[in-house]
Formats: structure tokens, sequence, C-alpha cells
């Protein structure tokens, strides 16, 4: 027979008779009280969220100037990238096609793209035009060059509205 360890058994599910499982099973899958769990769980999820945002505004002037100046640099290495014909294999740039970045529209995405046939991310349509135009590799997502890419072109297109989906 299966033994169940009383003392781990939440209170509220211990209203169970002569040691079997299912009563608890039942108890444990009563919408009810699962519902209201699940709001215990919310409400505890605000709260922490809301301590974290008041630990996350304490920063000052000096910790904006670094990240700032981390964030320009690798700005400056995706400007780098997007000029260099190292990407690819046919000496092709992104920047003879997208001079700027112009025609990337980093704040139309996620958005429908006919090429892969689903909602993708900016990043993906990146890694098509390094495969297509360029004949390159793709890269994978969280590589640094893709990071930089990425950087460069919404910086390029900074402080215009955000269009998800938009053609
Ligand atoms: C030979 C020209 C050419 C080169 C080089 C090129 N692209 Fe493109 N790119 C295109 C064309 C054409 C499209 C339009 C595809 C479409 O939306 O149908 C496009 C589309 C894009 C889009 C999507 C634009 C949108 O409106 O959604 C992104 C992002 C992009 N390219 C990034 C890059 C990057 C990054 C590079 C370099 C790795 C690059 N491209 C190199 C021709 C090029």
């Amino acid at each position: 027979m299966r033994m169940i360890n009383y003392k781990i058994i939440p209170s509220h599910m211990r209203n169970f008779n002569s040691g079997s499982i299912w009563p608890v099973v039942a108890q444990a899958h009563n919408p009810a009280r699962n519902q209201s769990q699940a709001h215990c769980r919310l409400i505890a999820l605000a709260l922490g969220l809301v301590g974290f945002g008041l630990q996350a505004d304490e920063f000052n002037d000096k910790d904006v100037e670094r990240w700032q100046r981390e964030f320009m640099s690798v700005v400056e290495d995706g400007q780098a990238l997007w000029g260099s014909p190292d990407l690819g294999t046919n000496g092709v740039a992104c920047g003879q096609c997208h001079p700027n970045a112009a025609n990337t529209h980093p704040e139309t995405y996620p958005k429908f793209q006919k090429q892969l046939g689903r909602v993708i991310a900016f990043r993906e349509m990146i890694n098509w035009c390094l495969m297509n135009p360029l004949e390159g590799e793709v890269l994978e997502l969280d590589d640094p060059r893709m990071i930089a890419l990425e950087a460069y072109a919404t910086y390029e297109r900074r402080g215009i509205p955000l269009e998800p989906g938009k053609h």
C-alpha cells in the first residue's frame, strides 16, 4: 500500500479517510478552491512586481551614463557590421540595400512575413537577408552580432511609433 506522509499534505487537503490518495486528488481538482488559490497567487505576484518596480527605479545619473555608453557601443558594432561584407559570402553588405537601415522597419515587428509564412521577430528577417541577398549563414538569435545589427537598425528608427503587424 502506498504510504502518505500526512505532515506534508496542506491542511485543506487533509480531509480524506482510510489513507486513500483519491480524496486528496478530488480536493485538489476542486475548481472553486483552485480558483481562490489562483487569486492568491496573482495577488502575491502583483505585490512582488510592485516591490520589484520600486527597487528597479533606484538608479542614478552615473548608471544611466554607463547604460547609454554600453548601448551605443553595441550600436556602433552594429553599424560596422551593417557596412561589412564579412557577414555574407558574395561581397554584399546590408547597407547597400538598406543605407542607414532604410526599409527595415523594426517598429513593425513582430509581423507576418510571406517569406517565412508566419509571424516573425525582426531578427528572423535579418537572418532571411543574411541567407538570401548575402548568401551567408544565419546567426543564432542571441549572437552578439545579431543583437548589434538589431540595435543599430532600431537606433536609426528611434522615435518612430511602434506599429507591430503593419505592412
Ligand atoms: C541585395 C539587397 C539586400 C541586401 C544586401 C539586404 N537586404 Fe534586407 N531586404 C531586401 C529586400 C528586397 C527586402 C524586402 C523583402 C520583403 O519584405 O519582401 C528586405 C527586407 C529586409 C527586412 C524586413 C523589412 C520590412 O519592411 O519588414 C529587414 C529587417 C532586412 N531586410 C534586414 C537586412 C539586413 C540586416 C541585411 C544585412 C545582413 C540585409 N537586409 C541585406 C534586400 C536586401
